[in-house]
């Protein structure tokens, strides 16, 4: 079954690069990003997997573990690694999940049969420190993903989980943002001391609270 914003991210054991987890048990109180790529040895997912490994230390700074999925072996994954540092010079400094079996990549319907049916499609999953799925993304294999756009909304979740906040279009970490519309003028007034700019009633602007 597909898996909605809102659900607990389903739980499993995998075997790993870094030995075997429970995903739960493993994510702590972090945010997690779990992502999938079709294959190993691919080009695409070469470059993906070496730009993850550069980023790491973006994702710590948000207090977020990343880990990767395909239904290739652990022993590809390691093999593979070698030829991600030679030609990105990044080795994956986090866990790649083996799924031969598809198990894991089934309990998250990351295959999509249409498009591959035994290869995972490009799928990104966001998860909050209570286990919820805050984000679900699908790229096919032919597109490597964005993986400034994946911080970008990381920012984004991490900040409206904590103030009474949207972010607008294109928003970037300390640019404005929108106050929600189930405030009142008055609460918005009290919660944002800065002020806000009222476009329309429905559109009012401020400061990002945690500048
Ligand atoms: C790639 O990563 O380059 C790729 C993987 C599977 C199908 C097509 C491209």
């Amino acid at each position: 079954m597909a898996i909605r914003l809102g659900d607990t991210a389903p739980d499993f054991e995998a075997q790993t690069t870094e030995g075997t987890l429970r995903f739960h048990e493993w994510l702590g109180n972090s945010w997690g990003i779990l992502f999938s790529h079709p294959k190993d040895f691919t080009p695409v997912c070469t470059t993906e997997l070496g730009e993850v490994a550069r980023l790491k230390p973006e994702f710590a700074k948000r207090n977020t573990k990343v880990i990767a999925l395909s239904v290739d072996s652990v022993a590809d994954h390691e093999k593979w690694s070698a030829d991600i540092e030679e030609t990105q010079g990044a080795r994956p400094n986090y866990p790649l999940i083996a799924d031969p079996d598809r198990r894991i990549a089934t309990l998250y319907d990351m295959i999509h049969p249409n498009a591959d049916s035994t290869l995972t499609v490009r799928s990104v999953f966001i998860i909050g420190p209570d286990k919820k799925v805050k984000l679900t993304l699908t790229y096919p294999a032919s597109a490597g993903r964005n993986f400034a756009e994946i911080l970008r909304v990381l920012d984004s979740l991490q900040l409206t989980s904590v103030h009474s906040v949207a972010t607008p279009v294109n928003w970037k970490d300390g640019e404005d943002v929108i106050v929600v519309p189930s405030l009142t003028d008055a609460q918005a007034r009290e919660k944002f001391p800065k002020g806000f700019r009222t476009v329309k009633p429905y559109l009012r602007i401020t400061p990002q609270p945690n500048k």
